[in-house]
């Protein structure tokens, strides 16, 4: 079993984890000196967002040197402190790698921005204006990932440049050799430093439809209003083109240089398409990302047929050596606890106990809410941009400043945060939280310690087991099995509770509770199973 099979991966937005020189921003030593506590959470790997230098239009999205270090952040010197120490610890580091565009700022960029001649500019996606257009228009009609044109003009060379987030991130030619050598470099850089994974940002995207024809638009039309319900742009010319895993390809060579190391892509596709960025003989990702609990509300009737069609693919060829992976939260979505207040604990049991490695997110196993940004504090680009700086687009919600204790600033900072502190810190933060026994913090350790020791949890083959018809939308039992023993996992979904036969539903006279949701004294055959709660049995 390779690491990044067991592991479960931390993921840490590292400007808001924990601030160790007073300026509001979390920086490298702020997580070496929480490296306790991670691994007091069974987590073994950490997911480390973009540390790299760059303006932070897109908060180290949009970087400006691929082999340094944001000083605000620190020093390399740091970087290496930490990679040594967590491999001391035997945890293991993937960071995110940015290879589909740079900053504006980045030497390539400023330099293909001198002229149309310049050695570089064959680095970024240059176009002529749309012809006969006067003002210049831009040369078709792709639209960004947020929002607007996905073209930017550039006076001074009369030609408009690609970028689909924010203008200051101009999109990489990958049609010009030269940019994977580069890139190849960039990546060797990190895995000489030690780094065991990185996270390819935007994977679908690298490679852009040759023909740089209009886009398409999918309607869905409204018959009574007279107008379409919804339009959505396909993006057929810039997500998953053809060819695109040609580059995916070249990059794994690289991490296959070396030994043991692994390459996730962050990848929103269905799980048809997803899965072939597992390559036709496993040589893309060993992670491409799969967003399903990421995407879908917590509703047993929407994602059980999902994660069962999920496995269903890891049963047929070419993908039966493939690896599953889960998360529920990230950078870019709203919090978990907020979307999911009743069922929390349920969910981290399922994703504890799914097939597959568990990526979870930092301030998650506290709860932590999406935090409330006054407007006019609004940072990211995602937000101001879309011209929705409220619940669906503003990232900023979920990238609040880690709660580490009820003092000023929530412990994460002598300083005000460059993001305010969500409301409830002061229920919800980690000391107060570990002195409670009881406490979702508490919980969260027992499950991933479970997990950890458990062969059956963590390498064992799942299989789902037939609940009776009238409890088909509200129960779900599974079951995870290795060599020497078989665990049921049963989680009730509803609001009300369900009295379960055991011995008719598992077959089973004998059964020990391993774990549950809540503390359930009187266990015996005929189960009372609370709402939104659930257990482990053996
Ligand atoms: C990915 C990142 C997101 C970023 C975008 C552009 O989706 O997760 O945070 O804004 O790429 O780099």
């Amino acid at each position: 079993m390779e690491w990044w099979q067991k592991a479960i991966i931390y993921q840490i937005y590292p400007r808001s984890f924990n601030d160790t020189t007073g300026n509001g921003i979390g920086d490298l030593q702020g997580i070496i000196s929480k490296l306790d506590y991670i691994q007091s959470l069974n987590c073994d790997a950490i997911w480390l967002c973009p540390i790299y230098p760059s303006p932070q239009k897109d908060f180290g999205y949009d970087v400006s040197d691929y082999q340094g270090i944001n000083p605000e952040y620190g020093t390399m010197d740091d970087f290496d402190q930490l990679i040594k120490m967590m491999h001391s610890r035997d945890m293991k580091l993937i960071m995110d790698f940015v290879p589909n565009h740079t900053s504006d700022q980045h030497p390539w960029f400023l330099e293909a921005s001198k002229s149309k001649d310049n050695p570089y500019r064959d680095y970024y996606i240059w176009k002529d204006p749309k012809p006969g257009s006067s003002p210049p228009e831009p040369p078709n009609n792709w639209e960004g990932q947020f929002g607007g044109p996905a073209w930017s003009y550039h006076e001074a060379t009369g030609q408009y440049y690609l970028h689909q987030f924010v203008r200051e991130q101009p999109e990489l030619n990958y049609e010009n050799p030269q940019v994977m050598v580069e890139m190849k470099e960039n990546m060797r850089f990190w895995f000489d430093h030690d780094v065991d994974g990185l996270r390819l940002d935007t994977a679908p995207l690298y490679k852009k439809d040759q023909s740089y024809q209009d886009d398409t638009i999918r309607e869905n039309w409204d018959e009574n209003a007279g107008k379409p319900a919804w339009k959505k742009w396909h993006f057929k010319p810039l997500i998953d083109v053809n060819g695109v895993h040609d580059i995916i390809a070249e990059f794994r060579s690289v991490a296959d240089e070396y030994p043991k190391k692994m390459l996730m892509g962050e990848i929103y596709l269905e799980f048809e398409r997803l899965m072939t960025y597992y390559g036709e003989h496993g040589d893309l990702f060993q992670f491409p990302t799969n967003m399903t609990l990421v995407n879908e509300p917590f509703d047993l009737e929407v994602i059980k047929p999902l994660i069962i069609e999920y496995y269903q693919w890891f049963s047929k060829e070419p993908y039966t050596a493939a690896w599953p992976n889960w998360q529920f939260s990230n950078h870019d979505r709203l919090r978990m606890a907020s979307r999911i207040p009743h069922n929390l604990r349920l969910a981290f049991l399922m994703l504890f106990t799914l097939k597959g490695t568990p990526i979870t997110y930092y301030g998650d196993e506290i709860g932590m809410l999406n935090g409330d940004i006054p407007s006019g504090q609004v940072k990211d680009p995602f937000a101001t941009l879309s011209g929705d700086a409220g619940i669906i687009h503003n990232r900023d919600r979920c990238r609040t400043p880690m709660q580490w204790t009820d003092d000023d600033y929530a412990g994460f900072s002598t300083a005000n945060p460059w993001l305010p502190i969500s409301p409830k810190y002061q229920e919800q933060n980690v000391k107060l939280m570990e002195s409670d026994s009881t406490s979702l913090l508490n919980y969260f350790r027992e499950l991933t310690k479970l997990r950890q020791t458990t062969p059956a949890l963590y390498l064992g083959e799942i299989a789902f087991v037939p609940v009776p018809a009238d409890n088909i939308n509200q129960l779900f039992i599974y079951s995870r099995t290795d060599d020497r023993s078989t665990y049921f996992i049963l989680l009730n979904f509803g609001n009300s509770p369900l009295e379960l036969d055991l011995q008719a539903l598992l077959g089973l006279n004998n059964f020990k509770l391993i774990l549950s949701t809540i503390e359930m004294p009187t266990f015996t055959k005929e189960f009372h199973l609370p709402a939104h709660q659930g257990i482990i049995l053996k």
